[in-house]
């Protein structure tokens, strides 16, 4: 089948303004958007520039958006869309070539959330273990592939206003320490996340959870720090 894709095109360097350039692609059903997009610049149009990297929903450098929603070229196949069909970067990041954005203040945001274990106490002679229930716990915030699909999505990061909320990436990831087990660094973690940008950024809209790629339930985890915190600061009698 003949598909057409309408896409997002901005040289900075070259370009006064972004404009929009359709592509025919010869496609089969079960191939997937990224096929398309890398036929398209293996035959017709190598100056088109996007990322991609693993081709299987693991690395989450293709992240863009699709027909107004974010998601993975790599894991939207040809038979589920009709006619033409949009591509554009993702929203909210500034756009460095055509579909690729600087993910530089994403990363900084995650990293201002500590996003590794850290601990106070002395080194075991092994490693420091935990039941597998424990585990259980951030199980699904480990999925996480940092694709951004969810902080371009997340109306709160879309405000001008509001755009300084830390995103609900960086809370997954927050997420992940502070339920695990292992993880020392609570009280500060909660001083972290306590924050007008922080946790209480979130309005719950769902968006983030809606496209997450990975099918990690964002907005409920966003839920539970905000519960911690909560508990942190009204301990039961
Ligand atoms: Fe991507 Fe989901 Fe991680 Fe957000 S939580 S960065 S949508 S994998
Ligand atoms: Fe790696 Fe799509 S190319 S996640």
């Amino acid at each position: 089948m003949i598909i057409k894709l309408k896409i997002f095109r901005f040289d900075p360097r070259r370009n006064k303004k972004p404009y929009y350039q359709t592509y025919d692609v010869e496609a089969d059903p079960m191939e997937r958007l990224l096929d398309c997009l890398n036929r398209i610049r293996w035959e017709q149009d190598p100056t088109l520039s996007f990322r991609w990297s693993c081709g299987h929903g693991i690395c989450g450098s293709d992240g863009m958006r699709i027909n107004g929603i974010c998601g993975l070229a790599c894991q939207k196949l040809v038979k589920n869309f009709k006619e033409e069909i949009l591509i554009e970067p993702l929203p909210v990041f500034k756009v460095v070539k055509d579909l690729i954005v600087d993910l530089g203040p994403f990363l900084e945001k995650y990293n201002s959330i500590k996003p590794y274990l850290i601990t106070q106490s002395s080194p075991p002679e092994k490693e420091r273990s935990q039941s597998p229930e424990q585990q259980q716990l951030f199980e699904e915030a480990i999925r996480c592939i940092l694709c951004a699909c969810c902080t371009a999505s997340c109306p709160v990061n879309q405000n001008p206003e509001t755009a300084s909320y830390v995103g609900p990436a960086a809370l997954v990831r927050a997420f992940r320490y502070l339920f695990d087990s292992r993880d020392e660094a609570a009280e500060e973690r909660i001083a972290l996340l306590n924050q007008k940008d922080g946790a209480w950024g979130c309005q719950t809209l769902w968006k983030c959870t809606e496209v997450c790629p990975k099918e990690i339930p964002v907005t409920k985890q966003i839920g539970q720090i905000k519960k911690r915190i909560y508990e942190s600061k009204h301990p039961k009698e």
